[in-house]
């Protein structure tokens, strides 16, 4: 196999049309909603990983923390030949595992951001040759065909981005994890876990603005694709932490009483002034909560490790 191979599952319209449906659905129900995956066009992956390096966003040192640490410790756990990562992005924390995987025959990173798996895949295979890299534009929250590289198999899911699935999302999420895995194979999940409200808040709306800049991304995707007239500077960037559900929620907060067209929906949706649009939660986790979830989808929790001052956790769950 060639060292590196991108694939897209779906083709390019399939894409639009998934848009064109959440968009229809979104704006038309109330509240208002978009799911977080129309976030990262090439745009808002370059604000991604600028919101990373914030001061104020601690969840991606955490992990690295974790990582670094523990990478010696996952490899001779999992022994993977296959190491598939869903939502990897730039991929870059993943390299400590990369690393440590001494028989790693294949990365199979799977994102729906186009320009994250190209620019992290070409990196990946000047660094490390002999790494095979088959990266897939795919939605992991649909049904996922992998390449037939051989195990076992560590499937990644870091960053915490479990917490942007909802609770019944992220049930479905890890039976298909689960249906993925054969016995000796592994999953590696991150997750944010529950703290000071104020630190949350913090992280979710930076002094710089590049969260508010991330959020409002999701108006311009619509706008080039589906030839909408939103103006980003007409919605305010709001994150609220909801303590029953234990999630913090991003908002955009209509400043006046608008009206915004959808010309590829034949759509025109009002906006009440101080209407706000649902854009994503991030979930925070408790230990038990975990161990549940992955439970109740046949996976077993067998390491649970967390960064020193206790924010984020990385586990390592077995098929049971
Ligand atoms: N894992 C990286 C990136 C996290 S950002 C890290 O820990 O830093 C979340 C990533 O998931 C982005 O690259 C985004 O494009 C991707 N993503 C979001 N929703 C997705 C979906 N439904 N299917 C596939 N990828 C998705
Ligand atoms: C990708 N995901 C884990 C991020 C998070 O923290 O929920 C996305 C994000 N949203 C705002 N800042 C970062």
């Amino acid at each position: 196999m060639s060292p590196f191979l991108l694939t897209r599952t779906l083709p390019e319209d399939a894409t639009e049309a998934a848009l064109r449906a959440d968009v229809l659905r979104g704006l038309t129900r109330t509240p208002k909603t978009l799911p977080p995956k129309w976030f990262y066009d090439a745009h808002g992956s370059e604000l991604f990983d600028r919101i990373t390096e914030l001061p104020e966003y601690y969840p991606t040192r955490a992990e690295r923390e974790i990582l670094l640490a523990r990478a010696a410790e996952i490899a001779a756990a999992s022994g993977a030949r296959t190491l598939v990562e869903l939502g990897s992005g730039s991929s870059e924390k993943t390299r400590y595992v990369i690393d440590a995987l001494s028989d790693l025959h294949t990365y199979v990173p799977v994102d729906v951001s186009e320009s994250a798996l190209t620019q992290a895949g070409h990196a990946l295979i000047a660094e490390r040759p002999g790494l095979n890299v088959h990266a897939l534009i795919a939605d992991f929250t649909a049904e996922l065909t992998l390449p037939g590289t051989p195990g076992p198999r560590l499937v990644a899911f870091l960053g915490g981005t479990i917490g942007n699935l909802l609770p019944a999302e992220r049930a479905e999420f890890f039976t298909s994890v689960r249906a993925l895995l054969s016995p000796g194979d592994a999953l590696l999940l991150g997750t944010d876990l529950v703290k000071d409200e104020n630190v949350l808040v913090r992280a979710y709306d930076d002094a710089a603005g590049v969260t508010a800049a991330f959020n409002k991304n999701v108006l311009t995707v619509v706008d080039r694709e589906l030839g909408a007239d939103f103006d980003p500077g007409a919605f305010d960037h709001v994150a609220l932490w909801d303590a029953e559900n234990e999630w913090i929620e991003m908002r955009l907060r209509s400043r006046t009483a608008q009206t915004v067209k959808i010309p590829a929906l034949d759509l025109a949706i009002d906006f009440a002034a101080g209407e706000e649009l649902h854009t994503e939660v991030s979930a925070k986790f408790r230990k038990e909560g975990v161990r549940a979830e992955l439970s109740a989808a046949g996976l077993e929790l067998a390491h649970w490790w967390t960064d020193e001052q206790g924010r984020f956790a990385l586990s390592l769950s077995t098929v049971r």
